[in-house]
């Protein structure tokens, strides 16, 4: 499955220091940890001798000691010290671990379950840059990556899921051009009109039009941009780790510029956002045991659902390890939220 030779956020990179850290993806049970220079390791989370967790271990010098008999294994994996053996008697070549890639960026360990790719894991735009304000979230959802995804970038259900919040119900219409890549879905509002919301009211500046766009991105990238001008921007990308068939963990960053004062935005925004996303734990939580109580997704669909199939698509290809074509075609719909 190659879906799985990709980068996955692991865990942000302040959680790792110098203890093991469990991390589950794909059904599969890893192990992190830091060497004694401080960089970050990776491997299937089970000891070569009797199989116990790694993770339940500790890290001595830089070598990752297992809880049950103490074997010490570097950075490597390959098994360094068996406190049971007599002095000069040879480690055995199968004491050695199940590696994994890792790459840190942007303030995250990224984990590779499979064969890791040659290109770096996809960076969070504008995140810590100087004049910007970031913040992040991590967020547990019991759904799958696709229906999670989805949500980040369907706008209809933000004035049932968020209303009052973020957006309220709007006859005005507007078109929204969708463009469909080889790798990516993207989709831009046009003269899109200001929503009467909660949101709106604190943070909108006056008569500045929204310049809106939603994106995919392949593999697991939900990219949202809301700009006004040069000094009002903002940017919240979300990143889909699939912990098992019906867990996600979400990686979010919020990144914006807002004149001045950022940080006093922020106060506001932060708490808000969270609350925001809670409603959509909420809601994707009763659609994910609808789905497994049913066997499985049975959707209909509109052209509003501007996301979903595109992402799908370039999804099973991905699984079943197609290359990305290079087609790229574009349509307008009419809508409203
Ligand atoms: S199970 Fe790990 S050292 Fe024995
Ligand atoms: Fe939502």
């Amino acid at each position: 499955m190659s879906l799985q030779n990709e980068w996955y956020i692991g865990c942000e990179s302040r959680r790792l220091k110098n203890r093991p850290l469990a991390v589950r993806l794909f059904s599969t049970d890893f192990v992190l940890w830091r060497d004694a220079e401080g960089v970050a390791h990776a491997a299937v989370d089970r000891c070569a001798h009797r199989n116990a967790p790694l993770s339940k271990g500790s890290v001595e010098a830089g070598c990752l000691v297992c809880p049950y008999h103490g074997w010490k294994y570097d950075g490597a994996g390959e098994c360094r010290h068996i406190p049971s053996l007599a002095e000069g008697r040879p480690i055995p070549a199968a004491a050695r671990l199940l590696t994994r890639s890792i790459y840190e960026q942007d303030g995250y360990v990224w984990l590779c379950p499979g064969v890791a790719p040659t290109h770096a894991p996809r960076s969070f735009p504008h995140c810590d840059a100087p004049g910007w304000t970031t913040f992040r979230m991590r967020t547990r959802f019991d759904s799958n990556v696709e229906a999670c995804l989805e949500n980040f970038l369907d706008c209809p259900h933000t004035a049932t899921v968020h209303r009052g919040w973020f957006r309220n119900p709007d006859p005005r219409e507007m078109d929204a051009v969708v463009r469909k890549g080889p790798d990516s879905v993207e989709v831009a509002f046009e003269k899109e009109p200001t929503t009467n919301s909660f949101i709106s009211r604190l943070f909108y500046p006056k008569h500045c039009q929204l310049h809106h766009t939603d994106q995919f991105l392949m593999p697991n990238l939900s990219r949202v941009d809301y700009r006004f001008d040069d000094r009002h921007h903002f940017i919240v990308t979300s990143q889909a780790s699939p912990v098992d068939e019906w867990t996600t963990e979400v990686y979010t960053v919020i990144t914006f510029c807002y004149g001045r004062i950022g940080w006093l935005v922020r106060l506001a925004f932060e708490p808000m956002s969270r609350h925001i996303i809670q409603q959509d734990v909420d809601i994707l939580r009763l659609q994910g045991a609808n789905l497994r109580r049913f066997g499985g997704t049975d959707y209909t669909h509109t052209e509003t659902d501007l996301i979903a199939l595109h992402m799908q698509s370039l999804r099973r290809r991905a699984e079943r390890g197609e290359t990305a074509g290079t087609e790229v075609n574009e349509k307008r719909v009419r809508l409203r939220f």
